[in-house]
C-alpha cells in the first residue's frame, strides 16, 4: 500500500534542511530545490525499488561510456530538454535566442580571415553566410567574434568521420568595424544524435525520434557582452518541428535564398545561383543583464 504524501513530507523537509548550513548559499538553495522536486517525482510516479534500481543502472551505464571525447550525461541533458530549459531561463532579455552547444564544438578552431571560403572543393550546396553582430539598440559591435561549425554533406562532423580534416567546415572570424562577417560554406544536413550508448537505448525504448534538423552552430562573443551560443536552422528542414534535443527557436529559423550576386559569385568562383543566408546576431551588454 502506498503512503500518503503527508506521511512522506517529513523526509523531504529533513533532506531539504540538511543543506541549510552550507557555506555557499546558492549551492544550499539549488540542492534543497533539487531534493524537493526529486522527492515529488518519486511520490507522483509512485516509483518502485526495481524502477529506481534501473534508473541507477542507467546512470552507471552513462558514466561507463563517458570520457574526454564523449559525454553521455550531456546527451541525456539534451534529449530530456534540460539543456534547452537552462538556455531559456538563462537567456538575457532582448538578445538573439541561445540554443544547445552539442558535443562537436572544437576550442582549437582556427582563426580565419573574414570572408573565408570553407568549402575546399568538397560536396555540398554552396551557401554565402553573412550578417552583422549588433547590440540591443541595433548598433554594430566592433571586435566581435564568430565561432562557426557544422556537419559535412554526408551529415557527419569531423569527430565522426576520419576522412574529414578536424578543421573541416569550422572557423573563428573577427568581425569588421561594423560588426560584419561573411563566409562561404555548404548547406547543413539533418543528422542523428549518437545512439550507440544508454541514451540511444532509452530513445529506442521510448520510440523517440533520434534526428536533429539541419543547423549551423555559432558562438558569438565580444568584450563587455554576454556570450551567445546558438544555432541557425534552414526553414523547411526535415525535423524542424521535432528536434530530438528541443533546440529550435522561432527567431533562429533562416531562409536559404537563391542568390545571383555577381560580385560574390566571382569572389568565390561560384556559379549562380548559390544560396544566401543573412542573419543579425544581437548581444546583450553584461551591464544590462
Ligand atoms: C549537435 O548539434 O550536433 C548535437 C546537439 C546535441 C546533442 C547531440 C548533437
Ligand atoms: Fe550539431
Amino acid at each position: 500500500m502506498s503512503q500518503s504524501p503527508r506521511a512522506l513530507a517529513p523526509v523531504t523537509q529533513d533532506a531539504m534542511a540538511s543543506f541549510a548550513h552550507c557555506d555557499n548559499p546558492r549551492l544550499a538553495e539549488v540542492m534543497a530545490l533539487l531534493v524537493k522536486h526529486l522527492h515529488a517525482f518519486v511520490v507522483q510516479a509512485q516509483l518502485s525499488k526495481e524502477e529506481w534500481m534501473q534508473g541507477l543502472q542507467f546512470l552507471t551505464a552513462c558514466a561507463a561510456i563517458t570520457d574526454e571525447e564523449r559525454n553521455e550525461f550531456s546527451l541525456l541533458s539534451d534529449v530530456l530538454g534540460i539543456s534547452s530549459m537552462v538556455d531559456v531561463v538563462s537567456q538575457p532579455v532582448g538578445g538573439t535566442s541561445s540554443s544547445v552547444l552539442g558535443p562537436f564544438h572544437n576550442h582549437d578552431s582556427q582563426l580565419q580571415p573574414n570572408g573565408v571560403d570553407l568549402t575546399h572543393g568538397q560536396a555540398g550546396e554552396r551557401t554565402w553566410l553573412h550578417g552583422r553582430v549588433v547590440d540591443v539598440q541595433g548598433k554594430p559591435i566592433a571586435n566581435s567574434q564568430i565561432d562557426f561549425w557544422q556537419n559535412a554533406d554526408n551529415g557527419l562532423y569531423p569527430a565522426q568521420d576520419p576522412a574529414q580534416d578536424p578543421h573541416n567546415l569550422r572557423c573563428k572570424i573577427h568581425c569588421d568595424a561594423d560588426g560584419g562577417f561573411e563566409l562561404l560554406t555548404i548547406r547543413p544536413h539533418p543528422y542523428t544524435v549518437p545512439t550507440d550508448g544508454p541514451v540511444g537505448a532509452m530513445l529506442a525504448a521510448a520510440k523517440r525520434n533520434i534526428w536533429r534538423p539541419a543547423h549551423y552552430h555559432v558562438i558569438v562573443s565580444a568584450p563587455g557582452y554576454v556570450g551567445l551560443v546558438t544555432e541557425l536552422f534552414p526553414a523547411g528542414s526535415a525535423y524542424i518541428d521535432n528536434d530530438t534535443v528541443f533546440g529550435v527557436r522561432e527567431g533562429l529559423i533562416v531562409d536559404f535564398k537563391p542568390c545571383q550576386n555577381a560580385e560574390v559569385a566571382k569572389r568565390y568562383h561560384l556559379q549562380a545561383p548559390f544560396y544566401e543566408v543573412q542573419f543579425e546576431f544581437c548581444l546583450v551588454e553584461q551591464a544590462l543583464q
